[in-house]
Order: C-alpha cells, then sequence, then structure tokens
C-alpha cells in the first residue's frame, strides 16, 4: 500500500476536548502534510470528529483513521461503530487493539474479530501489539507472537497489504525520548514481527505488512527510530497533539531515505 512512504500515524486518544481544537490542530498539521511526499500522514482523532476533518481535506497524503471499529455491521450494539460506518464517512484507516483498549477489557479474540471485519470493509489495520514489560528470559517474545497471531487469525495472505503492524511496549507509551525504547531495540523487534509474519504467511506477503513503532516517538528520537530502527513509520502519541512537534516529526520522516522493496 504505502511501501514507497514512511506511514506517521497520529493518535489523538481522547483529545481535543472542541471540534474547534480538533479543526485547528488539523490545519495545522495539513499544511505541512500535504507537502510531505515521501511520508503518509493519518491522523486518528476521536471518531465524533471524523466527518468534519474530512471536509478540509481532500488530496491523499493526509489520510483519516478511527481509534476504534466493532466487528458486527449493523444491529443493537448499543454505542459502537461499524468498520463500513468509518469506511462510509471517507475514513481509510482503523487502530486496533492499542494497549489502552486492552486495558480497559478487549481481548485477544475480540482485537481478532475487529482486525477482520476492518480488513473485510476495506480499511487499513493499524494493529497494535505490545508487552507490558521485558523479563530476562525474553518470554515477552512469545506474548507479542500470541498477540499477533491470534490477532491475524482467519487474514488472508492478500490481506497483509493493508496491515501495519504497530508495536508498541506499554512501558516506553506516554514518556519522553529518552525512556523510549532504543533504536537497536525496535530494530530486533521488526525483524521479529517480519519473522513471524513469514511463518505465518510467506517471505513475499510478509514483505507487503508495513511495520511501525509507537511509545513516545518525538522529533528528539524520530530520525533514530526510522533509520537506526528500520521502522516503516511512527504511532505518535501526545507528541501529535502539538501541531509543531508533529509537523517536526513529519520533515524528519520526508528527509528519511525509503528501503527498496
Ligand atoms: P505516546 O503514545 O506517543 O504518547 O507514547 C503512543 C500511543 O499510545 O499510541
Amino acid at each position: 500500500m504505502h511501501k514507497n512512504k514512511k506511514i506517521i500515524v497520529a493518535n489523538w486518544k481522547l483529545n481535543p476536548t472542541t471540534l474547534k481544537e480538533a479543526k485547528k490542530l488539523f490545519i495545522g498539521v495539513k499544511k505541512v502534510a500535504s507537502k510531505t511526499e515521501k511520508v503518509q500522514t493519518v491522523i486518528c482523532p476521536p471518531s465524533v470528529y471524523l466527518s468534519e476533518l474530512n471536509k478540509l481535506y481532500s488530496g491523499h497524503r493526509l489520510a483519516l483513521g478511527a481509534q476504534n471499529v466493532f466487528w458486527e455491521s449493523r444491529g443493537s450494539y448499543t454505542g459502537e461503530l461499524s468498520a463500513e460506518m468509518i469506511k462510509d464517512v471517507g475514513v481509510k484507516y482503523a487502530i486496533i487493539g492499542h494497549s489502552e483498549r486492552r486495558a480497559l477489557g478487549e481481548t485477544n479474540e475480540m482485537v481478532n474479530k475487529k482486525v477482520i471485519a476492518g480488513l473485510k470493509s476495506g480499511l487499513n489495520i493499524i494493529l497494535c501489539i505490545g508487552e507490558n514489560k521485558r523479563d530476562s528470559r525474553a518470554l515477552y517474545l512469545n506474548f507479542l507472537k500470541e498477540e499477533l497471531e491470534s490477532a491475524l487469525q482467519g487474514a488472508q495472505k492478500r490481506n497483509l497489504r493493508n496491515l501495519i503492524v504497530a508495536y508498541e511496549p506499554i512501558w516506553a507509551i506516554g514518556k519522553n525520548a529518552d525512556d523510549a525504547i532504543s533504536p537497536h531495540q525496535t530494530h530486533e523487534m521488526y525483524i521479529f514481527i517480519k519473522k513471524i509474519l513469514t511463518e505465518l504467511y510467506d517471505k513475499k506477503s510478509a514483505a507487503n505488512a508495513s511495520i511501525i513503532y509507537g511509545g513516545s516517538a518525538e522529533p528528539d528520537n524520530a530520525e533514530k527510530l526510522l533509520t537506526y530502527g528500520e521502522m516503516d513509520g511512527l504511532l505518535v502519541g501526545h507528541m501529535s497533539l502539538d501541531a509543531g512537534k508533529f509537523n517536526e516529526i513529519l520533515k524528519i520522516a520526508n528527509a528519511r531515505k525509503v528501503k527498496s522493496v
């Protein structure tokens, strides 16, 4: 899908508190995102803002994403939004399985159903996986393998084109660049995730999936994470609420050489 571009995703979480502020932030990012041709920027605001923000930009360099979808298309599911509904209002991406949702009770099984529903509707899926802490025996690798395998149960080879795996170690979320993972560690995780995808599918299909990093990605560490870490992009939380800082990350990503596939 975007193999010749870096993917920089803004996860606004439960912010900002008004549509007016959301528009201001979006417009502030749009100025740079519409010019950074080597970057696919994806803004994931609270879903209630999606339709209005979609009216503010019509190009391809900046796309919108939801922070969650439900697995059923319609019916008696109070409070839920289906992947089809999200797609219908012009949204192209959806974050699924974020650790903050898992902490609220989302299980691997629910994440799997959401991934399948999202792929079926034609959305690009940003699937979050990440360990709570690292142990010296590296058991966290089994945990990650399990999270990834269960999330993808029933997904086909061809779906990998629409899959972005976001590796987000929970211990590195919401901190600052100094506490984030080292580029060396992200590189290891990149290889590890590619290996699991290759085992589940095959090398060619695995190459079609993108792998991005999230957890205190900031202007200060973005370059290292993308170059030495070899990540295909970044999932940015708190720094995406500051248009100036987020735009710095976009510019850094735009200046990176892209890997040939
Ligand atoms: P952070 O959040 O950049 O604030 O660490 C990332 C995320 O939770 O997706």
